[in-house]
């Protein structure tokens, strides 16, 4: 081992072509038996490496920053979201941290559609039913779902993946786009898409299907709570591919078993892995094991992404996918 080579210690197994890849120029310390990390290890890992990949399931809160034998120059996130870092207090430690935008746009717009069609059309319920040996045939009135073609989707949150999805509903589905975001959507886009800008409590009242691409914030938490629930239609659906904090899950199983409003698919959870017990036992519910950028192309194409910030960074070049934290 070159000891003049930069440690970098990957918290989670990666594609082994991009492990591979990262082993040409760096000493790098595989997590072999993908076993997240405890807040033990996360702290050793700060202190004996100097480039530290974490992923969604490593909490990097301030406390773990707040040690003076920090040696970790270099967060390189393998993800997009990085609500699981404090940001602010790594940067108060001159820790940089970037993070794997855009590549996972279209691979996670893609799952967002499954969800809602397998909800709209009880996919999921479907499917069980014929596992189970319980099929009888077709029948006119079997597993009536409700039609996605030319109904109206809410987008919450205009960014990447969110206008990803906005694009195949409204040019694969014909389906009417409302959008409602922090910050102005260009107006091409706004064209191209026919969309509508709105407040959040007219998108939540006229939307068939209501889907969620915010980050994760303080103030993004529980942003779809009983409320806002109850303000939508009686039909509508709620997808969330964005993360599970967003949606007060409690209070997503009473608007449910209320019927408040129609059904749910989620790819994202509050407190991953454990699902809501309330939300397993409803039939009209879909739940995708946090898997929106889970595609062969797309985790090669995040560890590469995360593989460019590091080499930058050792090049003295500014890593292209820094981030800064989130203002409210
Ligand atoms: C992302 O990239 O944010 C995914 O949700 C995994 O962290």
């Amino acid at each position: 081992m070159n000891s003049h080579r930069p440690r970098v210690v990957l918290t989670r197994r990666w594609p082994a072509a991009v492990e591979s890849v990262l082993a040409e120029d760096f000493d790098v310390s595989i997590n072999e038996h993908d076993i997240p990390f405890s807040e033990h290890g996360l702290r050793d890992a700060l202190r004996s490496a100097d480039v530290l990949c974490p992923t969604v399931t490593d909490s990097l809160d301030a406390s773990l920053f707040d040690d003076p034998a920090v040696r970790v120059k270099l967060i390189a996130n393998f993800g997009v979201g990085f609500n699981h870092i404090d940001v602010v207090a790594a940067t108060g430690r001159d820790i940089l941290v970037t993070n794997t935008p855009g590549v996972l746009t279209e691979c996670t717009a893609d799952l967002t559609m499954t969800l809602l069609l397998m909800t709209a059309r009880r996919a999921g319920e479907g499917e069980r039913e014929l596992r189970a040996g319980e099929w009888s045939g077709w029948r006119p009135t079997h597993l009536l779902g409700t039609r996605v073609t030319g109904k109206t989707i809410g987008i919450i949150g205009a960014g990447r993946i969110g206008l990803a999805t906005a694009r195949r509903a409204h040019h694969g589905f014909g389906m009417k786009v409302m959008l409602y975001n922090r910050s102005k959507v260009a107006a091409d886009v706004m064209a191209e898409l026919g969309a509508e800008c709105c407040d959040l409590e007219s998108l939540l009242s006229r939307a068939d299907f209501v889907s969620l691409h915010c980050p994760s914030t303080p103030e993004t938490r529980h942003l779809i709570n009983a409320e806002r629930l109850s303000a939508m239609q009686p039909h509508a659906i709620l997808i969330n591919t964005a993360r599970g904090d967003v949606v007060d899950e409690s209070a997503l199983v009473e608007a449910l078993k209320n019927r408040a409003i129609g059904g749910a698919g989620l790819d994202v959870f509050e407190r991953e892995p454990q699902v809501f017990r309330g939300l397993m036992a409803l039939p009209k519910v879909v739940l995708l094991p946090h898997m929106g950028s889970g595609t062969e192309e797309t985790r090669v194409a995040m560890g590469l992404c995360a593989v460019d910030n590091i080499r930058a960074f050792f090049a003295s070049r500014p890593p292209p996918d820094r981030v800064d934290a989130i203002q409210p």
